[in-house]
């Protein structure tokens, strides 16, 4: 992003230079899929790809903002902020959620725009929402707290828009680091920042495939999750170890039981993922992405046929380590490890061949860890 367009966009709609340029990440997650809701394990890692804000603080508690992807201007009042619909529904939620754990906020005019592609998945209001808070913290003079803000923005996000999604999201999107995956403990919030391989590139496929009833099936695998929880005794899923997951065959519906089997099996990848990460084991990575979807597709069900399609088409590609679906599911992306000098030339044999399998166009991404929410500018 040419911070130069920004802040020409911004003396175009409010004839004055902006004061600040902020940015906040999409993510990507690399390893750790459902288990955040479960209070376990995740792996994600910022990518470069981000929502921006160029932005001048206002004397009164105005908040305008043009929209320049969407050609839109919008404004509200942090005094009567009252629910819409659209996008500034995630703006309106931070606010809200800032104000309600008691930071004092100053308005702002801003212009925003984003290069996160929408719906695929790739936590586009997730950077949205940090971007927000970035903004408001920068406005209004109080301190950069990631976990905190995250928190905040999940918090919009469950409140205020009306989404149940886990933490996973907002703290990729807050705390991560350039050149680093973000290994995040989901109940304590504890963040290691985890050196990616060398000579990998970290590749996403979008299947070009949404579907549209995410929202209740991902809260029938959350309350599925509870009901494994409730029965082992435990406060979540993370609280099961890989020994004990038997004794579930006993008492929980078969469905249940594959439910729980999924994220046990997935904390425990997780953990095995940093240790080898750590260790520079590129091709034991890979088996774990490979495994990870497989439990996904058979154990949790969220993947769908274009997901499957695109990850058989990455795993037979001879520069794959592995590949495996990421997000919450049903559509959306996947995400592959591949041999750096080879990324270009697998993104086109893969989109070849899932375009023959499926009949449909791939979007691919090749990633670089960026830094989570920061101020560009200011
Ligand atoms: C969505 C949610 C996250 C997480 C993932 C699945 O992205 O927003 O909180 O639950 O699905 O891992």
């Amino acid at each position: 992003m040419e911070t130069q367009t920004l802040e020409q966009s911004f003396l175009t709609y409010f004839n004055a230079k902006p004061e600040i340029i902020v940015r906040a990440p999409g993510r990507v997650n690399l390893i750790g899929e459902h288990t955040d809701y479960n209070d376990g394990f995740v792996l994600p890692m910022a990518i470069d790809h981000a929502v921006w804000m160029a932005l001048s603080p206002r004397a009164d508690l105005q908040v305008r903002i043009r929209s320049l992807d969407l050609e839109v201007d919008s404004a509200f009042d942090l005094n009567s902020l009252a629910k819409g619909e659209g996008w500034l529904e995630y703006i309106k939620g931070v606010a809200f959620q800032l104000q309600k754990a008691g930071y004092e906020l100053r308005g702002f005019d801003a212009v925003m725009t984003g290069d996160v592609p929408r719906g695929a998945g790739l936590s586009s209001s997730a950077a949205v929402e940090l971007a927000t808070a970035r903004a408001f913290a920068a406005v209004s003079g109080f301190a950069w707290d990631a976990a905190q803000m995250a928190i905040i923005s999940q918090k919009a996000e469950n409140e205020w828009v009306g989404v149940n999604c886990g933490i996973m999201d907002q703290m990729a999107s807050a705390a991560s680091k350039a050149g680093y995956a973000l290994f995040l403990d989901c109940r304590t919030l504890e963040v290691q920042h985890a050196p990616l391989p060398e000579n990998i590139s970290v590749v996403i496929l979008d299947t070009s495939t949404r579907r549209g009833l995410v929202d209740s099936a991902y809260n029938e695998r959350r309350s599925q999750c509870e009901e494994a929880a409730r029965w082992f005794g435990v406060k979540a899923l993370r609280d099961v170890s890989v020994d004990d997951l038997k004794k579930g065959e006993s008492g929980l519906s078969e469905v249940v039981m594959k439910r729980a089997r999924h994220i046990v099996t997935e904390n425990a990848r997780v953990l095995e993922a940093v240790q080898v990460m750590k260790a520079g084991n590129v091709k034991r990575l890979g088996e774990l992405f490979n495994a990870s979807h497989a439990s996904l597709r058979d154990d949790f069900e969220v993947t769908n046929e274009a997901l499957n399609q695109i990850v058989e088409c990455a795993q037979e590609q001879s520069s794959c380590f592995g590949a495996r679906m990421t997000g919450a599911g049903f559509g959306g992306c996947a995400v592959a490890l591949v041999q750096e000098e080879n990324a270009q030339e697998f993104a086109n044999a893969v989109s070849a061949a899932y375009k023959q399998r499926s009949g449909l166009d791939a979007s691919v991404y090749v990633c670089k860890a960026s830094e989570g929410a920061s101020i560009v500018k200011g």
